[in-house]
């Protein structure tokens, strides 16, 4: 069956929500003219709406193996782009050196150094650090989204000592983990096609974003290379490969989502013959742009038309950490001032958008006390809303209805890509032990999700052949994974 690492917990992310003592309220309402209405109506055709029963799986997961196949033929093919990733060569567990990684696909950018050991030893010492990435640079220019990243790096870079050593004369190398649709032009560059994830920076779309991490880094008069440029389901891909050849694919369920998987070179027609050594690649699908067969409402088509992006990333708005809170504020919203949820008024503060986050409603979902407190307390600190437990239950089951559609359908993609490799592989994958490996802070801290995710899985594949699915929860390992694949592409002799 399935196989997770993690321990269970309380809340996505690090968001604290502290228990504020019952006081005056402190937003403005609005108030509303008739009370004597009700939610069941609209919490109904919720509920109807968002159903994604088995033949809907099914009718997905089949679209988006047959969209996959489209994007394989000819770029543009199909809604998934199924982009090549130029990595080749799977890590070995030979890979020795001091190697560097940055990760820029979230909130917060990560770098990390590791000091890798060869077959023996392994991973013999990581260091990392954190920064959170200020919402204005997420808005601002390329330069100085990308000098705040070399500033990061540098000083990170300055403090390397102890069980870190880099051979005389050998220039630093990075793998840079960027988690946005990169049309990869080699395996250390690629150009951004979007941004994605609320990401909205002038001046990058269009350039190589290896080139734009250069410029900077020599700004900062900063002697770096980056040996290696992937998404951070390649990395996740390759960090987990490191230790279980069974693992075939990479899915990131977070703030955004994504997977990829390992692809024979013959099966990509648009290559045109073009083959490694291996004869094997990893394809980076793209998948948060699927669209087709969605059950969706007027609260996606709503948000999707006020988003940054409207129109695009449509199942990555659907399933994906970003936009579940925001979903369930705007039916919030509307049971508010349609259907009396809160009594006689709408608390102004849930009409602002993105107020409600996918933490608050995962902390919400691990109440099981019987008066509901902690949804209370989370609905009067969030949204300043005085709630009556009937009103707190209702909560919940907008919640469970959003993330329940969110995480069957992630269970879907999942079968989506494992019946591709399986098909082509003439019944091969599901034969044998497989292994999806899994990143992502709504899949580890989600519990209700995460469940919906593996019982699509089962329901799809049927008892028997999931059996040999092992989703496998490989935290942080993207950035292990982009290390190890820039000593791969290392321009310096290998140690082995
Ligand atoms: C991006 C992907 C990324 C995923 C998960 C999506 O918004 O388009 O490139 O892998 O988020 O981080």
């Amino acid at each position: 069956m399935f196989v997770t690492a993690t321990a269970m917990l309380p809340a996505v992310g690090s968001l604290c929500i502290s228990r504020t003592p019952r006081g005056g309220p402190r937003f403005t309402m609005a108030v509303r003219s008739n009370v004597n209405v009700s939610v069941a109506p609209i919490l109904t055709k919720l509920q109807k709406e968002c159903a994604a029963p088995l033949p809907v799986l099914r009718n997905v997961a089949d679209a988006m193996t047959a969209d996959m196949r489209a994007g394989l033929v000819v770029d543009g093919g199909g809604e998934l782009k199924m982009i090549l990733s130029y990595v080749d060569a799977l890590p070995t567990g030979n890979e020795r050196g001091l190697f560097y990684a940055l990760d820029l696909g979230g909130t917060n950018f990560r770098v990390l150094r590791v000091q890798l050991g060869g077959q023996e030893e392994r991973v013999q010492a990581t260091e990392f650090e954190q920064v959170s990435i200020p919402q204005e640079l997420m808005r601002g220019t390329s330069e100085e989204l990308f000098d705040f990243i070399a500033t990061g790096l540098a000083k990170f870079s300055e403090k390397e000592a102890g069980k870190f050593h880099l051979p005389r004369g050998r220039q630093r190398e990075i793998g840079f983990t960027f988690s946005f649709p990169v049309k990869q032009t080699s395996i250390d560059s690629g150009i951004l096609i979007k941004w994605t994830k609320g990401f909205s920076v002038s001046g990058t779309p269009g350039k190589d974003v290896v080139a734009c991490l250069n410029e900077a880094m020599e700004r900062q008069g900063l002697d770096m290379r980056v040996s290696a440029l992937v998404n951070d389901t390649v990395g996740t891909l390759a960090g987990a490969r490191y230790w279980d050849e069974d693992v075939m694919v990479a899915v990131i369920l977070g703030t955004g989502t994504n997977a990829c998987y390992v692809e024979q070179m013959d099966a990509i027609p648009k290559l045109q013959g073009n083959k490694s050594p291996s004869g094997r690649t990893i394809i980076n699908t793209e998948w948060g742009a699927f669209s087709k067969g969605l059950p969706l409402t007027e609260f996606d088509r709503d948000m999707d038309a006020a988003s940054i992006n409207p129109g695009e990333q449509i199942y990555e708005k659907t399933i994906s950490g970003m936009y579940l809170g925001e979903i369930v504020r705007r039916v919030l919203l509307k049971m508010a001032e349609e259907g009396a949820l809160f009594g006689n008024s709408v608390p102004e503060k849930l009409s602002m958008p993105f107020v409600l986050r996918t933490p608050h409603i995962c902390a919400m979902q691990q109440d099981y006390s019987e008066d509901l407190q902690a949804v209370g307390s989370t609905l009067y600190d969030v949204a300043g809303v005085e709630s009556s437990l009937k009103a707190r239950k209702v909560v919940i089951e907008v919640c469970d209805t959003i993330v329940k559609r969110g995480g069957r359908l992630a269970g879907a993609g999942i079968v989506s890509i494992l019946q591709k490799i399986d098909e082509d592989s003439n019944g091969a994958i599901f034969g044998k032990r497989t292994v999806v490996a899994m990143d992502g802070g709504l899949y580890e801290n989600y519990t209700q999700y995460r469940r919906y995710v593996h019982e699509a899985v089962t329901e799809l594949l049927g008892t028997e052949i999931s059996k040999n699915v092992v989703i496998e929860h490989t935290k942080d390992g993207s950035g292990i994974g982009a290390a190890l694949l820039a000593s791969a592409n290392s321009k310096f002799d290998h140690d082995y």
